[in-house]
């Protein structure tokens, strides 16, 4: 429901921001402006960041007569990323013209942290996050001309010409194009479409097919432009480029397998691959005596194994409720048996309809598969099948820490059992962060996503899986993949990402592990405190035993142990994120006799927006604004 609300004021906040008519010079119209309403972190370092990405850029477009470019900077803990496309129609002049139009207006934006600015002629646009392979979102849009053509036929010859675009421009080099058609009666159309050259062809295609059916509902008026993230479109009868700008699009066009050359070259790699594919199967088919049945090519071998859907549909009784292990963020998990009798769980994901995770899927599987650590749950493979992504994980039998704290085994767990369960995770942790090739952060830790094997040691799940996620999809800076009650207060509000947030989901974790309560419950028969101001206010008054579990037998813990545990989960929950350990720290503290004098964790800031509201007590409403950034619990 949040979700959709946050939807709903993105859209309403779009269309007060959209400007329609800042007309200066003709192609110094502007299509559409946004702002985030999120002000960035350190503003000092931000716009150090902007003023030095716009120098870079203005000196690319002017040295390099660069008509598209990137920028990334860092400063601290601010990221900016940032984009800005021309019009390849556009001179040299005009296109560092039509930048300095942009820089001046989005400066408007004053410190938000993201914006946009779309106009005929180019486009810029930055973001604390990186957004370059984005092409549909939230924010699309299309804006008509008001007059209507007389022309008889105006409206057909429109769309013809629209949707050569829309099918040659994804196959281009540049994916641009623009184009003249005659109409009868001795008029033209003009149009021009373009893709950042940071998508990818199918992307591209995507947005040129929205762009598209947004396109003909101007016709037939005299002129229109569809814009997206990722791409532009625009016709008109006025023209806007000369006759000689016009680029030939009739080879992409072509039915069947547009461009001949390609279509031989294509034919003789193909044959290649083909000849290549026989003999990986001979070898693998004389190789493996015992039928295998799971692995695709030889050079898979080594990598994630690709199931096939039919094997994980039979291994699952075609993805059964009896077999149903749970539901996650990311789809529900299914217990699964192999023909050779492996027991595997089998995770069918939900990621509704995202371009980005076709391109990243295979790439970031093969990443996880890679991560080997005792206290994280192995991926074994994968399967693709149309719009269906499943992941293969080893089995945990005895299921998420979850239940043993909150559900059906509440209290089981003693004391030493906790403690390892809480080291063993920060090990997992710490591997994810620092000791793996690429840092991976996890955005959502949490005791669901917390397994225990067999001997009650704890196996994080579900990371790298965010990575997956569609990029940020609104100027509501989150590409939020975390829980509520467990999510950083910088990465809540600012969508600010770093391995910190993480830690501070891990203390979280370890709060409820040593005390038995949920993070986002309120305690009845104290004062009413949710977990970590409850923690915080006994860490105060030094009454720490008073947090612990009353299932756990007294006579299991010291007090001194308790202490430093509670304490090394109040420096991971600190509000500064830089002020946190890193989870290699925490290890090495966890694993330390007591907390040197000098870690005396500092108050963290209670974000209880971040927690569900309870119905007595409305939250106040000077809290509104932060609790939008909220999404719904998974
Ligand atoms: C960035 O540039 C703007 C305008 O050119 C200027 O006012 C501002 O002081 C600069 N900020 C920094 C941090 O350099
Ligand atoms: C770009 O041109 C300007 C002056 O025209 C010059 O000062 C600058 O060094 C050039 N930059 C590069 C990278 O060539
Ligand atoms: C943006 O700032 C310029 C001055 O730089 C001002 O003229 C213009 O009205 C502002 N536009 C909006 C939409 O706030
Ligand atoms: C954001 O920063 C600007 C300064 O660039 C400031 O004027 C504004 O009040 C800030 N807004 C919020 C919500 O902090
Ligand atoms: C059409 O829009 C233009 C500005 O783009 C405006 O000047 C003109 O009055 C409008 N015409 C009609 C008929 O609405
Ligand atoms: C295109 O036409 C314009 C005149 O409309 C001319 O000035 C220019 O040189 C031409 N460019 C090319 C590449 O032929």
């Amino acid at each position: 429901m949040l979700q959709l609300k946050v939807v709903a004021l993105i859209l309403i906040w779009w269309s007060i921001n959209g400007v329609e008519d800042a007309v200066a010079a003709p192609d110094a119209h502007l299509v559409n402006m946004g702002c985030s309403s999120f002000n960035a972190s350190d503003l000092r370092s931000f716009f150090a960041n902007i003023n030095e990405t716009f120098s870079d850029m203005r000196e690319e477009i002017r040295n390099q007569s660069k008509h598209f470019g990137t920028v990334q900077k860092a400063r601290g803990e601010v990221l900016t990323y940032t984009m800005f496309q021309c019009r390849n129609y556009l001179s040299k002049n005009d296109c560092l013209s039509c930048f300095n139009t942009a820089t001046t207006q989005i400066r408007n934006c004053s410190g938000g942290n993201g914006a946009r600015v779309i106009y005929d002629s180019c486009f810029l646009r930055y973001e604390s996050n990186r957004f370059y392979d984005q092409t549909n979102e939230i924010g699309s849009g299309v804006s008509c001309g008001n007059i209507s053509s007389t022309v008889p036929d105006f409206k057909v010859a429109g769309e013809q010409a629209l949707m050569d675009l829309q099918t040659a421009t994804p196959k281009t080099r540049d994916f641009y194009a623009a184009t003249k058609t005659l109409v009868a009666g001795g008029s033209a159309v003009y149009a021009v479409a373009q893709c950042v050259e940071t998508a990818t062809a199918i992307n591209c295609q995507n947005c040129m097919q929205v762009g598209y059916n947004n396109l003909q509902s101007c016709l037939p008026n005299t002129e229109g432009r569809a814009y997206d993230a990722g791409c532009f479109m625009r016709y008109s009868t006025t023209p806007f480029f000369a006759d000689n700008q016009t680029i030939d699009i009739a080879p992409y066009l072509k039915k069947g397998n547009s461009n001949k050359k390609w279509a031989i070259i294509g034919g003789v790699v193909g044959g290649v691959v083909l000849l290549l594919l026989l003999f990986a199967w001979r070898m693998s088919r004389k190789r493996n005596k015992v039928p295998r049945g799971d692995i695709l090519g030889a050079t898979e071998l080594k990598g994630p194994v690709n199931y096939k859907y039919n094997d994980l549909k039979a291994a699952t009784k075609n993805f059964s409720a009896e077999n149903k292990l749970g539901e996650g963020g990311f789809g529900d998990v299914y217990k699964g048996t192999l023909k050779n009798g492996k027991v595997v769980a089998v995770k069918k994901l939900v990621f509704g309809k995202s371009s980005n995770m076709e391109d990243n899927f295979e790439g970031e599987v093969k990443l996880i598969s890679n991560v080997h650590h005792r206290n994280l749950v192995r991926l074994l493979g994968c399967c693709s099948k149309s719009q269906e992504r499943i992941l293969v994980y080893e089995y945990m039998a005895n299921k998420s820490l979850d239940k043993f704290l909150f559900g059906n085994k509440k209290g089981s767990l003693n004391w030493k059992q906790r403690s390892d369960i809480i080291l063993g995770t920060a090990r997992g942790l710490a591997y994810l962060h620092e000791e793996f090739h690429v840092s991976i952060i996890h955005r959502d830790i949490k005791t669901a996503n917390i397994l225990l094997n067999d001997d009650l040691q704890p196996k994080i799940a579900d990371f790298g899986l965010a990575r997956l996620l569609p990029e940020d999809r609104s100027h509501l800076s989150t590409k939020f993949a975390g829980t509520l009650g467990y999510t950083a207060p910088e990465y809540a509000m600012h969508g600010q990402l770093s391995e910190k947030a993480d830690t501070y989901s891990y203390g979280i974790v370890v709060l409820e592990i040593v005390s038995g309560q949920k993070s986002t419950d309120v305690k009845d028969d104290e004062d009413g405190e949710y977990l970590l101001r409850r923690a915080w206010k006994l860490h105060e008054r030094g009454l720490y035993l008073e947090l612990v579990d009353n299932a756990i037998d007294p006579n299991e813990y010291e007090v001194e142990e308790v202490k430093k545990i509670i304490e090394i989960a109040l420096l991971c929950t600190q509000a500064s994120a830089s002020t946190r350990p890193t989870m290699s720290e925490v290890v090495m503290l966890l694993k330390s006799k007591s907390l040197m004098e000098h870690l005396q964790p500092t108050m963290p800031v209670f974000v209880e927006t971040n927690m569900i509201p309870r119905e007595s007590n409305s939250t106040s409403s000077s809290n509104a604004t932060v609790s939008i950034s909220i999404p719904s619990a998974r």
